[in-house]
């Protein structure tokens, strides 16, 4: 039988102090390193690994209810925190089960594919107010594209893509990886920001959901599911503002990795013409009419570069779980209390798993090269059973959003743009991404 080794090697710091000051200074190069230099399993802190090997990463995913969790700590007893505890996202165990549950209908199959005529009608809209030759912040038309597609396709309405945007934006950011944490208490200027942030983004929620509650009652819409939540049934917790931490979180997680996605793609096929050009042949195919959800399957190359995008820049770029009893991962003993980082980053561009992992090779997906992938070195959503809810409606969207824009305008980087990856807690949002819209001949 083979040895479990007590502690994984990892970088010297002391405790871990060196390691977190490093980490913040460039997360994504740190990851690097540490899984270049140290292996499979890395030690980051005292209490942090790092998982990087597929099949470690597809234990921790696939026993993630059992002998890993999200979050341990106490729950809130009051609605005030900023952090939205009760939601789906955020939840363990039996509550989890009970909240997946009563979610789930709502990302069926045929009501995922009912949405593709809003997606591609919403992608049109987008470009009408482009003007070819003139240079666009991308960020400036995804996310309001993206913040209207989960809300009509959530919460069927019409949402102020600014009111999603304003909080949303502001909420990632105060959950940038800081090199000391600050107690939300201390009345900083970043705290008091944070909390007129949480404000502002409670009354934009609260306003939502008592717009919506009338009209939602009786059809299949988030709103009207997370009102049947029961508190105490089978484990459910569900205080009375559960309503708001779902749609908060709901809405957050839907539109910002959306968007991320959509820029991060638009952007690698303005750096690749020949890339482009192929997307728009395979589009013109289709004739002179909207993309839909028949044409998915004749999309092939576009959905293998939307897989090739979220590979090199996977939206959600980290996440992290507990160990809520003692286990073994990669030879090695994991305490409980232990917490394991897990970086799609990391497998994504391994070369043990991608050849020329740096490239952006969308025909990778096609040729047959990546038979045998390991399933969790690609790892864009998820996996196990919290495998990313949403993950079909993102697929769809993305592709059919790519389509519509392909069809009228060829994009080029703008002069002098500098793009870069910032990569927060979780999402790893491109900065800088100036396109130039060119009519297509
Ligand atoms: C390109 C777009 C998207 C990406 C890359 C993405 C990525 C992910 C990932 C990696 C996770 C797992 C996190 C973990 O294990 O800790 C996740 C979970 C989740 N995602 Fe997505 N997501 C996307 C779009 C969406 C959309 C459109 C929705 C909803 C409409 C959504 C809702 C959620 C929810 C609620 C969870 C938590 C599920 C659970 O814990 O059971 N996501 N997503």
């Amino acid at each position: 039988m083979p040895s479990i080794h007590e502690a994984p090697p990892g970088p010297e710091g002391a405790w871990g102090i060196a390691n977190i000051a490093d980490f913040h200074a460039d997360p994504l190069r740190f990851v690097t390193r540490c899984a270049r230099e140290f292996g499979d399993v890395v030690r980051l802190g005292q209490d942090n690994y790092l998982v990087c090997h597929p099949r470690d990463i597809e234990q921790v995913f696939v026993n993630s209810q059992r002998t890993f969790a999200k979050e341990t700590g106490q729950k809130p007893s009051y609605a005030r925190t900023g952090s939205y505890h009760y939601a789906l996202m955020h939840t363990d165990g039996e509550d989890w089960r009970y909240k997946r549950r009563l979610l789930q209908p709502l990302f069926k199959r045929e009501r995922v594919d009912a949405s593709a005529e809003q997606v591609a009608r919403a992608a049109e809209e987008m470009i009408t107010s482009w003007t070819p030759g003139e240079a666009r912040a991308i960020e400036g038309d995804v996310a309001p594209l993206a913040a209207q597609l989960v809300g009509r396709f959530l919460l069927g309405s019409e949402l102020s893509a600014n009111e999603v945007r304003r909080a949303t934006a502001f909420v990632a950011w105060s959950f940038r990886p800081l090199p000391i944490r600050i107690p939300r208490w201390l009345p900083t200027p970043g705290n008091i920001r944070f909390r007129w942030s949480v404000r502002q983004f409670d009354r934009a929620i609260y306003g939502l959901i008592e717009r919506l509650r009338e009209r939602s009652r009786g059809s299949s819409n988030l709103l009207d599911l997370v009102q049947q939540a029961r508190d105490g049934e089978d484990g459910c917790l569900a205080p009375a503002w559960y309503p708001r931490d779902e749609l908060a979180i709901m809405l957050l997680a839907a539109h910002q990795p959306t968007a991320i996605a959509l820029a991060w793609t638009l952007y690698l096929m303005a750096l690749h013409p020949e890339v482009d050009a192929r997307v728009a042949a395979e589009v013109e195919q289709l004739g002179d009419r909207r993309a839909t959800v028949e044409d998915l399957d004749r999309l092939a190359y576009t959905s293998a570069v939307i897989k090739e995008s979220l590979r090199l820049y996977p939206p959600v770029w980290m996440t992290a779980r507990e160990a809520i009893e003692e286990c073994e991962i990669g030879g090695y003993r994991i305490a409980e209390g232990v917490s394991l980082a897990l970086s799609a980053w990391v497998p994504h561009r391994d070369p043990r798993w991608f050849a020329d992992p740096e490239a952006f090779r969308p025909e990778r997906w096609l040729d047959g090269s990546l038979e045998g992938l390991p399933k969790f070195a690609y790892i864009p959503f998820g996996g196990g059973p919290r495998l990313c809810i949403g993950a079909s409606l993102a697929k769809l969207s993305l592709v059919l959003v790519i389509a519509t824009v392909v069809r009228r305008y060829r994009l080029t980087l703008a002069p002098g743009a500098k793009v870069s990856p910032l990569a927060t807690a979780s999402f790893l949002i491109p900065q800088g991404v100036r396109l130039v819209p060119r009519a297509r001949a």
